[in-house]
């Protein structure tokens, strides 16, 4: 099993304009595939799931689906941290929460705080997330812990500072909606990761495609750098 899957959570808007409803109908049937999502993790024994919300690219869309994704947050964060605290599940938030608003922040500092101590599973949600974002910052960082280093800098050195610092790196990578793109998601931390990418529609990513993705991991040979030989395989 992987112990970390990241998934890119992509097509809620084609799966709504494709039943003639509004975009925004997407992601909210969309958030019926995160609880499910989150379940199958749990049920799967996957320890540690990051799920691609809102990218800082995602801006450039119109006011009235940023504001509706916002509220949607917003929402979901009230709705689902006694459920998920219950079910022993550990929420955290990355990205660049600077343009969030008073009532979002205290209700991701909120959901962090109540749930930090679990361990079943880890979920964390990147909002108003960018991977160059993520470098950046960690190297800003970096620097200001080490003011009067001349000897440079190490691998370790910068990760300590990333966003994800603390888990172990993504096994996984998920992306459905038939896109074959990283879109700024997690650079640094996908250097070693499998990807799957699906035509399937957010909306649509139930047990059955999920599994098939689980499948489709467990078939391949991870040689990270070494030969097939050196692994004992084929
Ligand atoms: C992904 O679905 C959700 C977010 C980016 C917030 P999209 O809204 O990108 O759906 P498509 O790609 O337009 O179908
Ligand atoms: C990526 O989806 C970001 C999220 C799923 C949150 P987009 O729909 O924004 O990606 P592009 O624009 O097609 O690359
Ligand atoms: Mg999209």
């Amino acid at each position: 099993m992987p112990r970390h899957i990241a998934i890119v959570m992509d097509g809620n808007g084609r799966w709504a304009r494709k039943r003639l409803m509004p975009r925004v109908a997407g992601h909210k049937r969309g958030l019926e595939t995160v609880r499910r999502v989150v379940q199958l993790c749990v049920e799967r024994g996957v320890p540690n799931l990051t799920l691609f919300a809102f990218s800082s690219e995602n801006w450039r869309r119109p006011a009235d689906e940023v504001s509706f994704l916002m509220q949607l947050f917003l929402r979901a964060l009230h709705d689902e941290i006694r459920r998920l605290h219950k079910n022993g599940i550990r929420l955290r938030v990355i990205g660049d929460k600077s343009r969030f608003d008073a009532a979002l922040l205290a209700a991701i500092e909120e959901a962090e705080r109540t749930t930090a101590s679990n361990t079943q599973l880890t979920l964390t949600i990147a909002a108003n997330y960018g991977g160059r974002w993520d470098i950046l910052n960690a190297v800003s960082e970096m620097l200001a812990a080490h003011p009067d280093r001349r000897e440079g800098f190490s691998e370790e050195d910068l990760a300590a500072h990333l966003s994800l610092h603390d888990l172990p790196e993504p096994d996984l990578f998920i992306r459905t909606g038939g896109e074959q793109r990283v879109s700024n998601f997690l650079l640094w931390q996908l250097a070693y990761t499998e990807f799957y990418f699906t035509d399937c529609l957010w909306p649509e990513f139930d047990d059955a495609a999920f599994d098939k993705a689980i499948a489709s991991f467990r078939s391949r040979e991870r040689r990270f750098g070494r030969t097939s030989e050196q692994l004992g395989g084929a």
